[in-house]
């Protein structure tokens, strides 16, 4: 045969296999999600989550100490209350879990990088991201609270703070309250586009945060949508957003490529609870090898376009990263 290219040419040994490859990350671009539950020596397994925990305060510090032994240097809190009230007023308390945990890891970690989840889901009886009217979620209300919940994250030493909620123009309302009160440096990351996801169930078990009626498809986004993505995605942009997501991860590959090509700030991927978890129950049924499924999703991810990850799975990539296995 008299073949002028030869692919593999180049994949003829790891050495050259590793010189070839068009994606690349680092530990540098992970972000582990992580739970505060209010109370005292908690250290508590997340079912629906195998190998997650929900922490109290007084113990985080563990979950960040595992973190940094791993090599990832940014967490994602959410926090799980004692209390719910209506309007979710936990979420903005001095004293809140949010709150208390920040505190808790900058005492002891006041260079590691602490990113909160703005939402109200947690903190509402009614589950809900926001201020209801008549059983619907009233955008404006919601993004007072929205605002003020932000602004408490900032002033317990939050580094950045991530919207979650999906109400029109909370970047411009966060934005706002935290250059009126000095915090013009701390960047939001905005939950642009995000959809209504089956994906969520696990993490809802986790943060205790399912709706008590309905769903949240009247401010999360129908999965039939792209083009809405990148709306959202622009409004985001305008209104001050530092960096943009998308979420969930794996089924939106193709919502990641376009916002890649649109929008020129930094692009971060969620990948959320039912992906980590899917693969955890397919590798428990000894269906597949979880580490390899682990390493290709993310890749995936990344070579779609996201320059920042947001997954479960954050300790055990940064290893698969050093061992040069992916990146
Ligand atoms: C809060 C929030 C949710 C997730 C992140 N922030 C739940 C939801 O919108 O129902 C999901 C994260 C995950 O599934 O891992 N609104």
């Amino acid at each position: 045969m008299n073949l002028i290219n030869r692919p593999r040419r180049l994949r003829t040994s790891p050495t050259l296999r590793s010189m070839m490859r068009e994606t690349r990350m680092s530990p540098s671009s992970l972000i582990y999600p992580i739970f505060a539950i209010e109370g005292e020596n908690i250290k508590n397994p997340i079912a629906s989550l195998p190998g997650q925990f929900q922490w109290s305060p007084d113990r985080i510090c563990e979950a960040i100490e595992e973190c940094i032994q791993a090599g990832v240097e940014k967490v994602m809190l959410f926090g799980l209350p004692a209390h719910k009230d209506e309007i979710g007023s936990g979420a903005w308390a001095e004293n809140g879990i949010v709150q208390q945990a920040i505190r808790a890891i900058k005492a002891k970690y006041p260079d590691f990088y602490v990113i909160t989840d703005v939402c109200m889901c947690e903190y509402t009886s009614h589950g809900h991201c926001g201020i209801l009217c008549d059983h619907y979620v009233d955008n404006d209300k919601t993004l007072e609270c929205l605002a003020k919940i932000a602004l408490s994250h900032a002033q317990a030493g939050a580094d950045m703070v991530a919207p979650s909620d999906m109400m029109d123009g909370r970047v411009a309302a966060i934005r706002k309250i935290l250059d009126d009160n000095g915090f013009i440096n701390i960047p939001i990351m905005a939950y642009s586009a995000k959809y209504a996801s089956a994906f969520y169930g696990p993490f809802r078990d986790a943060a205790g945060s399912a709706p008590s009626f309905g769903d949240r498809k009247s401010y999360q986004m129908d999965p039939h949508n792209s083009r809405e993505a990148m709306l959202e995605c622009q409004l985001d942009v305008q209104e001050g957003a530092d960096i943009i997501m998308v979420k969930p991860a794996l089924s939106y590959l193709d919502v990641i490529v376009k916002a890649k090509e649109r929008f020129d700030v930094p692009l971060a991927a969620y990948s959320v609870s039912g992906e980590y978890a899917m693969i955890k129950a397919a590798a428990a049924a000894d269906l597949v090898d979880e580490y390899r499924i682990m390493c290709e999703s993310a890749l995936s991810i990344y070579r779609a376009g996201a320059e920042i990850l947001i997954t479960y799975y954050a300790k055990e990539l940064a290893q698969a990263m050093k061992k040069g296995d992916i990146g």
